[in-house]
C-alpha cells in the first residue's frame, strides 16, 4: 500500500478521535492500566509479549509485590526471579529483564528514549516505544501483532512490517501517544479478532477497507500437534522428588519440573491426575502417577516447594495437587 499517507491529513484527524474516544470508554480494566511508573510499565510489556492478558492478569501484581521497584529486582538472585516468573512461559525474558534492571540500577537513571530504552538487554522496538510512549509521552508509534492485524485491515491488504511501523508512526494522536498506542493494540486484541472481527462494534470502520472481508488477515493458520507426556509425583517424609533441567537447555533451562516418566505411557495403574497443557504449537496430554520407577532427581521439603523456579506445567500440577 500507501506510497503517500493511508489516509490524509483530515482523515487521520477523524481517525484519531473516533478511536480514542473508544478508548476512553470501552478499555478494559487491567492492573497496569494508568500505570505512570516505568518500571512497572517495562514490567506489563514483557510480560504481555507472549503470554495471553488473562495469565499476565495473575501474575503481574504477585511479581510486583516481590520486586516493587528496578533496585529490589536488580539486587535479586536469578533463581528468585525465574521463581516469580514461573507460569508466564518464555523464561529467557525474566533472564533479560533482570539483566536490564541491574543496568539501569548501576546507571542510578531510568533510560526515557525508546532509543535509550532499546539498548537494554532484551528489549526490542516494541518494547521501547510501548514504555517510551506510556511511561514519558515520547510520540513513538509501537506494532504488535494486533497492530499490525488492524493496520492491515484498515488498508485492506498485506503490508510488509517495515510499512506497518510508518503506517502507525502516520496515524498516532502526538499529543497522548501512550493512550493511542494502547487504543491500537486494545482494538486488535477486543474487536479487530483475527478469525472473527466485531465489525459493528469497530469504532473506525467507516476508515477501513476490509471490513470483515478479509476475516484471517494477519493470522497465518498454525498446525497444532498434540502429545502425551507422563510424570512422577511422590512424597516421602514431607519431601516431594521433583528434577531440575540442564542448564544448559534450550527450553526452561535450571527450572524444577517433576520427573518425567520415559517411554509408554499405557501402565496399568490408573493416573492421578489428567490435564491439558499447550506450549506454542503442541497441546499435550498430561498424565500424572503415583508409582512408577524413579530414576533419580532431588526430594524438596514441600514447603520450600513454591521458592523454586519451576516450570509452569510443574506449577500447574503442584497447584492441582494442593501442594501450592
Ligand atoms: N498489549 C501489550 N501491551 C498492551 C497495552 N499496554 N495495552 C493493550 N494491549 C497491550
Amino acid at each position: 500500500m500507501m506510497r503517500g499517507a493511508f489516509l490524509d491529513s483530515g482523515l487521520r484527524t477523524q481517525f484519531r478521535r473516533e478511536l480514542l474516544r473508544w478508548f476512553g470508554r470501552e478499555k478494559r480494566s487491567l492492573p497496569w492500566r494508568g500505570e505512570r511508573d516505568a518500571y512497572r510499565i517495562l514490567v506489563s510489556e514483557i510480560m504481555l509479549q507472549q503470554t495471553r492478558v488473562a495469565v499476565v492478569t495473575n501474575r503481574y501484581k504477585q511479581f510486583l509485590r516481590k520486586f516493587p521497584s528496578v533496585s529490589r529486582l536488580a539486587r535479586a538472585n536469578e533463581s528468585s526471579v525465574l521463581a516469580a516468573w514461573s507460569g508466564l512461559g518464555y523464561y529467557r525474558r525474566a533472564r533479560n529483564l533482570h539483566a536490564a534492571a541491574k543496568h539501569i540500577h548501576s546507571n542510578d537513571r531510568f533510560p526515557t528514549s525508546a532509543a535509550e530504552l532499546a539498548q537494554l538487554p532484551g528489549i526490542g522496538r516494541y518494547t521501547a516505544a510501548a514504555v517510551a510512549s506510556i511511561a514519558f509521552g515520547e510520540p513513538v508509534a509501537v506494532v504488535d501483532g494486533n497492530v499490525k492485524r488492524v493496520i492491515q485491515r484498515l488498508a485492506g491488504k498485506e503490508v510488509s512490517d517495515d510499512t506497518c511501523w510508518k503506517t502507525a508512526q502516520e496515524l498516532l494522536e502526538l499529543g497522548r501517544p501512550g493512550d493511542f498506542n494502547q487504543a491500537m493494540m486494545e482494538l486488535g486484541a477486543t474487536i479487530c479478532l483475527p478469525a472473527t472481527p466485531v465489525c459493528t462494534r469497530c469504532p473506525v470502520i467507516g476508515f477501513c477497507k476490509s471490513r470483515g472481508t478479509t476475516a484471517r488477515a494477519g493470522a497465518p493458520v498454525v498446525r497444532r500437534k498434540t502429545a502425551t507426556l507422563s510424570y512422577l509425583f511422590v512424597r516421602r517424609n514431607g519431601a516431594v522428588l521433583l528434577e531440575q533441567r540442564p542448564k544448559n537447555a534450550s527450553l526452561m533451562p535450571a527450572m524444577w519440573e517433576l520427573p518425567l516418566i520415559k517411554g509408554s505411557h499405557k501402565g496399568n495403574n490408573q493416573p492421578l491426575l489428567k490435564l491439558r497443557h499447550s506450549i506454542t504449537t503442541t497441546d499435550y496430554t498430561i498424565l500424572v502417577f503415583s508409582r512408577g520407577k524413579e530414576y533419580g532427581g532431588k526430594w524438596i521439603p514441600q514447603d520450600s516447594v513454591s521458592r523454586l523456579p519451576l516450570t509452569g506445567l510443574a506449577r500447574k500440577i503442584l497447584c492441582r495437587l494442593k501442594l501450592l
